[in-house]
């Protein structure tokens, strides 16, 4: 019998400003990394809302990574900063929903930190690895556990809504 092992799958939400270069400049200097994740660029963090966390790990991550630039260094002013209590935030609302809040990550970085960049990646495969699946995965065959949560998310993502995306427009804190 065919024993499957389990890959994470990591979404990364990359700055261009900083972690997409560094992501470049790792390839060019030959510092690898796992395979299991996708980056996709992104113009500042701060454009990232909880809902695009959500719906990557909804629609098959494991886990997502938020890369952006050196406090202080955001081209946008305050985009890191914005997107740091975003996270936070997602981190604890699949908390509250019991999903181990470690499948949302945000680390700072610059453009040439391409190795600090590659040891995130190869750190989260690992911890995601540990974890197991995204029990949010809509394509998974859903127990009556992951049943409970989904509908749990629901209410929860209904009562904090207004709040949440209030707030975003308005890049207050949440
Ligand atoms: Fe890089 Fe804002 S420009 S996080």
């Amino acid at each position: 019998m065919k024993t499957e092992v389990f890959e994470p799958k990591i979404v990364a939400f990359c700055c261009h400003y900083c972690a997409y270069s560094s992501a470049d400049l790792a390839g060019v200097m030959r510092i690898q990394y796992p395979p299991n994740v996708r980056i996709i660029r992104t113009p500042c963090t701060g454009r990232l809302e909880t809902e695009y966390f959500m719906k990557a790990l909804e629609n098959g991550a494991d886990g997502v990574l938020v890369a952006g630039c050196l406090e202080g260094g955001c081209h946008f002013v305050e985009g890191n900063l914005c997107a740091k209590r975003r996270v936070n935030y997602t981190r604890d609302l699949l908390e509250e929903i019991g999903i181990e809040k470690e499948r949302l990550r945000m680390v700072n970085i610059s453009a040439a930190m391409a190795r600090p960049l590659a040891d995130t990646i190869t750190d989260m495969v690992e911890t995601i690895r540990k974890l197991g699946p995204s029990p949010l995965r809509k394509s998974e065959v859903q127990s009556p556990k992951s049943e409970v949560r989904s509908s749990k998310l629901e209410t929860t993502a209904k009562s904090e809504n207004g709040k949440n995306l209030q707030a975003v427009g308005s890049h207050t804190a949440q």
